[in-house]
């Protein structure tokens, strides 16, 4: 059954990067020392924090965006992309000191990508805490990523606990954080390397990851969400760990796959569905966007997912 939205859509902060991608497309990423003919370059809106914040807005959350870029041409074009999505803007700060972030984005002719992020605007993120408070307040959750400074990350993460608001992270690219990190988070939303660093144990098969997961939650995390890819995902809560496969797609770019995953997930939970329900929507979501190149510009909207092909049924751990 496809889940549905309540009649007033949930609201969701997101607290992230903003970069502008450029898309080289390859038949295989250059080994050292070798030159080679690429096919294409483009330039596409991504960062982590503005595609899951796109994901967010395209399956029906209202979304206000926390996030910093220059005072340059990528950052206006990620400014016009993201009010074309209807997400409030007002927070993102234009620093004139640096550039819009960047990143290189690889995609060999498996689709498989390679990525490269120059952080730029994104390391100057500061937060109101006032400002963001307000914002919080009555939202459904705060998402966040580690593409902004950790230390503005944590903060957030503080003051959305003090405003009763849920956290989902997205702990990606991965850092060690302390121990006061682990029970700040309601959901964690991470791939199977990811998962494999912070729990210093594999995560590559879905038993592993259900194990990896589970080690999360020890340390006060509320429910894990470990993404395989092609193998689908692992969600462990309170109740135990499920294995979701996957839809078999033929990808063209994996680029901002999990993004929309965890933008899907988010808004389902956000609306009251279960987790192993709102896990079945993310695979949908990454499964329609894996088709399209390109970060922003792939990521369906709720209409999509919701006529698309349903996976497979869950298996308990
Ligand atoms: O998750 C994909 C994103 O990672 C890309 O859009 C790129 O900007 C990097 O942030």
């Amino acid at each position: 059954m496809n889940p549905k939205l309540p009649l007033v859509p949930p609201r969701i902060v997101v607290l992230g990067s903003l970069n502008m991608d450029l898309v080289l497309r390859v038949p295989h990423a250059p080994v050292a020392g070798e030159t080679l003919q690429g096919h294409s370059i483009h330039r596409m809106p991504g960062g982590k924090g503005g595609n899951q914040a796109v994901s967010c807005a395209r399956q029906g959350a209202r979304v206000g965006l926390v996030g910093c870029v220059g005072a340059d041409e990528y950052g206006e074009a990620l400014r016009q992309g993201l009010l074309q999505d209807g997400i409030d803007i007002a927070a993102i700060r234009t620093d004139a000191d640096a550039p819009t972030g960047t990143a290189l984005v690889m995609v060999e002719d498996t689709g498989q990508n390679r990525i490269v992020v120059i952080a730029g605007a994104n390391a100057r993120l500061e937060i109101d805490e006032a400002a963001l408070a307000a914002q919080l307040q009555g939202a459904a959750f705060l998402v966040t990523q580690f593409e902004s400074p950790l230390p503005q990350v944590a903060h957030a993460m503080r003051i959305a606990r003090r405003t009763g608001c849920k956290v989902m992270l997205n702990p990606s690219p991965v850092q060690s954080v302390d121990d006061a990190f682990w029970p700040m988070i309601d959901t964690l939303v991470l791939n199977e390397r990811e998962a494999e660093m912070l729990a210093g144990q594999p995560a590559d098969s879905p038993h592993a990851a259900a194990t990896a997961g589970r080690a999360l939650r020890v340390r006060g995390v509320e429910r894990v969400v470990v993404t395989l890819g092609a193998r689908g995902a692992v969600a462990i809560d309170a109740a135990g760990a499920r294995h979701h496969p996957a839809l078999r797609i033929q990808a063209v770019d994996t680029t901002a796959a999990g993004d929309t995953f965890l933008g899907a997930l988010a808004v389902s939970l956000a609306g009251g569905d279960a987790l192993d329900d709102a896990v079945r929507l993310g695979i949908r979501a990454a499964a329609l966007c894996i088709t399209q190149p390109g970060a922003q510009p792939s990521i369906p909207r709720r209409d999509a997912v919701l006529q698309s092909a349903l996976p497979p049924d869950w298996i308990s751990l």
